[in-house]
């Protein structure tokens, strides 16, 4: 058993008497690649039920899938056809309901992704918009618009597609639709009251069905700026902090938090569920504005993972996303990839070797699992898997065409999961082929060389989330900061938990107390070497 039968921790907890959701670490599981049970090479969600035990063991307290539904999969899946059912390739509705209550059982938590700001090209609905006249109720459920120039042949203002090019495809009555990401995603127009009132369906067909809440795609996205008016950069990209700030249309607009609020009346009708949102502004204030208390329950906090390896990045990380969030009464959220971003391993190994990539993971794992609020793992950081470098032809996500091949993409952090075996793809399927090819030379990251193995990352993560479950340190909310040698950050929880990172080039010395766990070897001279967090009480 993971969970400690000590009785004086469970008792604290219960005392608290809060919500699951605010303490909660959410396992993110990229459907496509967690496990094929089918031998179709692509993931499914019958491969997820026969791995619930392993979620158990690991730790984790909810998952977060990715789009199941039926959909072209252009962006694999987030281009949904019909958000009431599940895609053939993963399943089917049975499989999702199975899928449901064996979880509940071992007390996990399933979360499932809602895409409210754009649909596939071929939802009924738009395949009805594109065969209607302008000006129809068909269309008006889109950002239909005539396009400037003469004879409309230009685009109706001058915005970029998150994936590169124009955000605006031309349809053959001269009229435009707009897409802030694939052409094949169009944008809904939110300002429709048939919109909100589809989405109020499929949530209560979700809800209806047991899930516990949702993961909303572009929760900043939905409202766009009155009159659409042309983007002073357009060349701006919502995922890259903009540092001059600024109004961007596409995105943070005023009205989404109206559908936020409409979302939250929805939920509160279905006690203990939970909403967290994918949200892209510049400042921790604006992201804390869509967790007020009649908004979102969470907000993805992305400032760890934009931190360089740097003591102090990440020390200006913790402080900033906590006192934004204490603003509001919400729990800071902590992340340090997921499947948009290139796997943390592999970032911290930039100017560095893998090696050390994968020791500065391990430190950034236990900083992260000290924090008070909610953490997201991403499938395999439980493993430090690194990205991997795909070759051209094994590209998929759209990115890489859109961009004129000029943006690989997100691809490299996909890679299916490795659970066992010497060679690719590594127990994740029967097929030889799957959906993205599995690289040689991981027969050490599986998980089952990793489950026995006490030196581990697995081992390293199992051991932390049962301390961070059951030990009474990690109670209360807040940290105290102390002053620690340069390159280092260190902090007590009110439990009485100490985290102390080193990510300097020298070792320092350990603080005082018994030594509960830390990301790697110890110096025999009671220092904490280089690139490694302790954890202490
Ligand atoms: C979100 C998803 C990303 C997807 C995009 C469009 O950013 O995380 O994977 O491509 O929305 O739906």
């Amino acid at each position: 058993m993971h969970r400690s039968p000590d009785s004086s921790a469970s008792a604290s907890r219960s005392e608290v008497r809060q919500p699951w959701w605010r303490t909660a670490v959410f396992y993110q599981v990229y459907v496509r690649s967690f496990a094929d049970s089918d031998g179709d090479g692509v993931g499914d969600l019958a491969g997820i039920r026969e791995k619930l035990g392993y979620l158990h063991l690991l730790g984790v307290d909810a998952l977060w899938l990715t789009p199941f539904y039926p959909s072209p999969m252009v962006d694999h899946g987030y281009d949904v056809a019909d958000p009431r059912d599940v895609d053939p390739l993963f399943g089917n509705l049975a499989d999702f309901d199975a899928l449901v209550t064996d979880a509940h059982a071992l007390d996990l938590k399933v979360t499932i992704d809602l895409v409210p700001n754009h649909t596939s090209d071929r939802h009924p609905d738009f395949v009805a918009a594109l065969a209607a006249a302008p000006g129809s109720p068909e269309r008006a459920k889109y950002v239909f618009r005539d396009g400037r120039g003469p004879d409309g042949g230009e685009p109706p203002n001058n915005w970029h597609s998150i994936f590169g090019g124009p955000a605006w495809t031309g349809v053959p009555d001269g009229q435009w639709y707009l897409h802030l990401f694939a052409a094949e995603q169009p944008d809904l127009d939110w300002t429709n009251p048939a919109v909100p009132a589809d989405l109020e369906t499929t949530m209560r067909f979700w809800l209806d069905r047991g899930v516990d809440g949702f993961r909303i795609d572009v929760a900043h996205g939905m409202a766009k700026a009155a009159g659409l008016p042309d983007m002073d950069r357009p060349d701006r990209k919502n995922t890259v902090p903009d540092p001059e700030g600024g109004q961007d249309p596409r995105f943070d607009v005023e009205e989404v938090h109206g559908v936020h609020r409409l979302i939250r009346r929805v939920l509160d009708a279905y006690p203990d569920r939970v909403t967290v949102g994918e949200i892209w502004v510049h400042t921790d204030d604006r992201l804390a504005r869509y967790v007020r208390p009649d908004e979102l329950n969470l907000a993805f906090n992305f400032r760890l993972l934009q931190a360089d390896w740097d003591a102090e990045a990440f020390r200006d990380a913790i402080v900033d996303s906590l006192a934004a969030m204490d603003s509001v009464g919400a729990p800071t959220t902590w992340v340090l990839s997921n499947h948009d971003v290139v796997r943390h391993t592999s970032r911290y190994s930039r100017g560095a070797d893998e090696r050390t990539g994968r020791r500065r993971a391990r430190a950034a794992a236990l900083v992260q699992l000290a924090l008070p609020g909610v953490a997201f793992v991403y499938y395999g950081d439980e493993l430090a898997l690194p990205n991997v470098e795909l070759p051209d032809e094994a590209l998929q996500d759209p990115v890489w065409e859109r961009s004129g091949h000029q943006q690989r993409g997100r691809d490299g952090e996909r890679v299916p999961m490795p659970w066992s075996g010497e060679k690719p793809p590594y127990g994740f399927s029967t097929a030889a082929k799957t959906w993205l090819p599995a690289p040689d030379g991981w027969a050490d990251l599986t998980v089952e060389a990793q489950l026995e193995d006490p030196h581990s990352t697995l081992s390293l993560y199992r051991r932390a989330l049962e301390l961070r479950h059951d030990h009474p340190g990690f109670g209360g909310p807040g940290l105290e900061w102390f002053t620690g040698p340069e390159g280092c950050l260190a902090f007590r929880r009110p439990g009485g938990l100490l985290c102390a990172l080193n990510a300097s080039t020298e070792p320092v010395p350990i603080p005082p107390g018994k030594i509960l766990l830390a990301s790697g070897p110890l110096g025999d001279d009671g220092t904490l070497p280089s690139d490694t967090t302790v954890w202490l009480i």
